[in-house]
């Protein structure tokens, strides 16, 4: 397993590398389309890089960091609420966000369809779900879930189309940016 607890420290230094700036982008012009201080969640938001991106967009958004490593939470910016949960059990209200953001944290889930029942639930209808991830079906992206393999993470790498059609089972409509062997995958949760 990779030992993310001992890790805020490399994450808070360096996370916010793995993001193209062309991802960043596409990040901005969905939340543009949120209501003034709109509620955000950063699931399996490590150190809050995600949360920072969207602070960056908007500085009016409201973000909470949710993620199971306590080492990891200890690096989210004051600016940014802090909750230890798994993504398969989250501790809030159905319908009680505008937005769900999961950067390069889905493929550490133990179990992502439960994950995503939970995202579908503490989602308002017609909020945004925004994930951003590796594609396995590319070389790049399979290297990478094999290395995650071989550290004893699930490695549950889904490509794009899988995703968007776990998604549309639960009432999402989705659209796929790709930056190479990286996706991103907005959806809205239809009202
Ligand atoms: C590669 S890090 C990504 C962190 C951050 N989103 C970023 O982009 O820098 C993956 C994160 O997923 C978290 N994680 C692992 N299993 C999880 C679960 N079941 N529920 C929520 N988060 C989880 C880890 O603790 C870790 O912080």
């Amino acid at each position: 397993m990779i030992p993310f607890n001992h890790l805020g420290w490399a994450f808070s230094r360096f996370g916010a590398a793995v993001y193209p700036e062309t991802a960043v982008a596409q990040l901005c012009i969905c939340l543009h389309a949120l209501p003034p201080d709109a509620d955000i969640l950063d699931l399996g938001a490590g150190t809050g890089t995600l949360a920072n991106y969207a602070l960056g967009c908007r500085n009016d958004l409201r973000p909470v960091a949710a993620d199971p490593a306590e080492g990891m939470l200890r690096y989210v910016p004051e600016t940014v609420g802090r909750v230890i949960a798994r993504a398969e059990a989250l501790p809030f209200d159905a319908d009680r966000f505008d937005g769900i953001l999961v950067g390069e944290a889905l493929h550490h889930f133990t179990v992502p369809e439960e994950a995503l029942d939970e995202i579908a639930r503490v989602l308002r209808p017609g909020g945004l779900l925004f994930v951003y991830d590796f594609d396995p079906s590319t070389l790049l992206g399979n290297l990478l879930r094999r290395a995650e393999k071989l550290l004893g993470e699930p490695g549950h790498f889904y490509p794009p189309e899988t995703l968007a059609s776990l998604l549309r089972e639960r009432g999402f409509s989705t659209t796929v940016n790709r930056y190479g062997w990286r996706y991103s995958l907005a959806a809205l949760l239809e009202a």
